[in-house]
């Protein structure tokens, strides 16, 4: 009998979560040639406070706002649920919240142009690019972190590339209104970064619209193919448009350019 590796969207059709899966050999359900077996690969997560044993130093309490919480808990940890604190880090509050939006979106991830996955790792990813160069750039990092976090929302939402930058913007806009936390001239500036995103071709003087463009290529040029796939998506003066600004950002962040996928 054949066996498969499966733990893709057809383990969720089967109404079985990936954790009661895992290690177990099942019947595929969903085979259309005849009976086979998956086996799905997950994991047990590591304990998060394994047993103490008797070599098991005490943990000395850390002072702090919430010192009856945090008794194994580094402080710097503060993305840790309700310890978010808005007043030192404003986008972790979004943060918290993007990542909730989308691992609870019911979306059926295999349709659609992107995945849930890659849009998690993807946005996560254009952040930090983002306040690196913001930092290079004596731009400020947490304007520049919020819309990369932003910047394809509405891709990771509904799984479609169409028109995306504005609809972005438009849920963006949207959730400044309701979250808070910036100013209204801060609110453009995000707004104008995520607008502006996807016109890589294009190259303007204002440095809101040129980060955002930057952060997102150098971060979409560490997934395989991707050189390859922009070939086949745009037009050759546009693809060469990408190669340059690519070829740029590499140059400011002194990474060898080669001019091939990884
Ligand atoms: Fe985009
Ligand atoms: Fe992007």
């Amino acid at each position: 009998m054949e066996q498969i590796i499966f733990a893709g969207p057809r383990t969720r059709k089967s109404g079985l979560s990936p954790k009661s899966l895992m290690g177990h050999v099942f019947d595929d359900p969903f085979s259309s040639t005849g009976p086979r077996k998956f086996i799905c690969p997950f994991a047990l997560p590591p304990t998060r406070n394994p047993p103490p044993t008797e070599n098991t130093k005490p943990i000395t309490p850390p002072q702090g706002k919430y010192p009856e919480r945090r008794t194994a808990m580094p402080d710097y940890h503060h993305y840790k649920h309700d310890m978010i604190d808005p007043k030192t880090d404003r986008v972790a509050v979004y943060e918290r919240h993007v990542a909730d939006l989308l691992l609870n979106n019911k979306l059926d991830d295999t349709r659609g142009n992107s995945s849930l996955l890659f849009e998690l790792k993807h946005s996560h990813g254009a952040v930090q690019f983002g306040r690196i160069l913001a930092r290079k750039r004596n731009l400020p990092s947490d304007i520049v972190a919020l819309a990369m976090l932003l910047h394809d929302i509405h891709v990771g939402l509904t799984g479609c590339y169409k028109n995306h930058a504005a609809r972005s913007a438009e849920i963006a806009s949207e959730m400044l209104n309701e979250l808070g936390l910036f100013s209204d001239t801060e609110r453009e500036q995000i707004i104008k970064i995520i607008a502006n995103h996807s016109d890589k071709h294009i190259t303007s003087t204002d440095p809101f619209c040129e980060i955002g463009k930057d952060a997102d290529i150098v971060d979409c040029f560490l997934y395989p193919n991707v050189i390859a796939g922009y070939k086949f998506q745009k037009t050759p003066e546009m693809f060469d448009k990408y190669i340059e600004r690519a070829r740029r950002v590499y140059d400011e962040l002194g990474i060898p350019w080669t001019g091939e996928d990884i």
